[in-house]
């Protein structure tokens, strides 16, 4: 069984079959984008709706391109300054452009779990975009993709995600991914920027990064999320850099080819420095964004196969 599912709201209801399917669609949309014509249809007369409740720039924007090289009519909606400053609920939001009959809504929100509440009312497809510190899939599968392309393959890799762990989606989303693929996750972090119940996560945690990075095939670095942070997680940015932030020093803790991702936007100086991220030898963090675009392709296109495929003929 492939990707069955009318929404996408997180890695945890997929199993490998189901994300390999889209990996593999998204390979093909890769080829697909590097060429000139780069159009496809697997969205034409689709109706997307970006709602993006907390700011964003590469993810509405790969979404946005992403419907559009299917053939979608691409909507974006500025959430923060509309109705949710006039006090209308985000039910009651969802329920309005539904009314409108799009096809697909690709939700974004600071909420943990607001975007399955969402997509319990209303009747179009949903994929989650980021849901408080929930859940990114489409992040995880960008992610998965490039170190795929990498790598050759998902399976027994030794992957260490490093940084601000607690307040993350998108190290909650590769988790899972990663388990689920058969790879070792290993988590390295200061204890305040861990979340609670790790234990039952099945990974390794590190303090310190020299042991944690040891022998790894992909080092995964974070931003630290000031903005869901109330104080006190770390003791400044200049320690922090010191003890977590990633140059080539500690990278050479790792196996010689180890690459280097971030899903962006980074925080150079504090969780990464700037030559490295920029170091084309090591880091794939701009891959990451050319697969984010080719991920959300095949996702959607993916997604629109199913609903098609639910349809009831007239
Ligand atoms: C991530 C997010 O929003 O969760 N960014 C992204 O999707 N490109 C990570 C982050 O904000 O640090």
């Amino acid at each position: 069984m492939g990707f069955t599912d009318r929404h996408l709201l997180g890695i945890e209801p997929l199993g490998p079959a189901a994300i390999t399917e889209i990996l593999d669609r998204a390979d093909r949309y890769v080829a697909l984008n590097r060429d000139p014509g780069r159009h496809a249809d697997a969205l034409a007369g689709a109706t997307l709706i970006n709602m993006f409740f907390e700011s964003s720039t590469r993810t509405q924007a790969s979404f946005e391109l992403a419907g559009k090289r299917l053939g979608a009519d691409v909507m974006n909606m500025a959430m923060q300054a509309s109705s949710l400053s006039k006090g209308e609920t985000l039910i009651d939001t969802a329920t309005t452009l539904n009314a409108m009959g799009p096809d697909l809504l690709v939700v974004r929100h600071p909420h943990s779990g607001a975007v399955n509440l969402l997509a319990e009312k209303v009747t179009c497809a949903v994929l989650n975009a980021g849901d408080g510190r929930h859940e990114h899939p489409t992040q995880a599968l960008l992610d998965a993709l490039t170190i795929r392309r990498a790598k050759g393959r998902l399976h027994r890799l030794s992957v260490a995600i490093c940084g601000d762990i607690a307040h993350s989606r998108v190290a909650r989303s590769n988790i899972l991914l990663l388990n689920r693929m058969e790879s070792r996750v290993r988590l390295i972090a200061p204890p305040t920027l861990l979340p609670k119940g790790i234990e039952g996560f099945g990974v390794e945690v590190f303090e310190d990064m020299e042991e944690g990075l040891r022998d790894v095939d992909v080092v995964m670095m974070l931003r630290l999320q000031r903005e869901r942070m109330d104080g006190g997680f770390v003791p400044s940015e200049r320690e922090y850099y010191h003890r977590y932030g990633l140059d080539h020093d500690k990278l050479a803790f790792a196996k010689p080819d180890a690459i280097v991702m971030h899903p962006g936007p980074m925080n150079r100086g504090v969780e990464i420095d700037g030559t490295l991220a920029d170091d084309i030898n090591r880091s794939v963090i701009r891959e990451q964004v050319e697969m984010g675009v080719a991920v959300r392709m095949a996702a959607m296109d993916l997604l629109a196969r199913n609903w098609r495929a639910a349809e009831v003929p007239a």
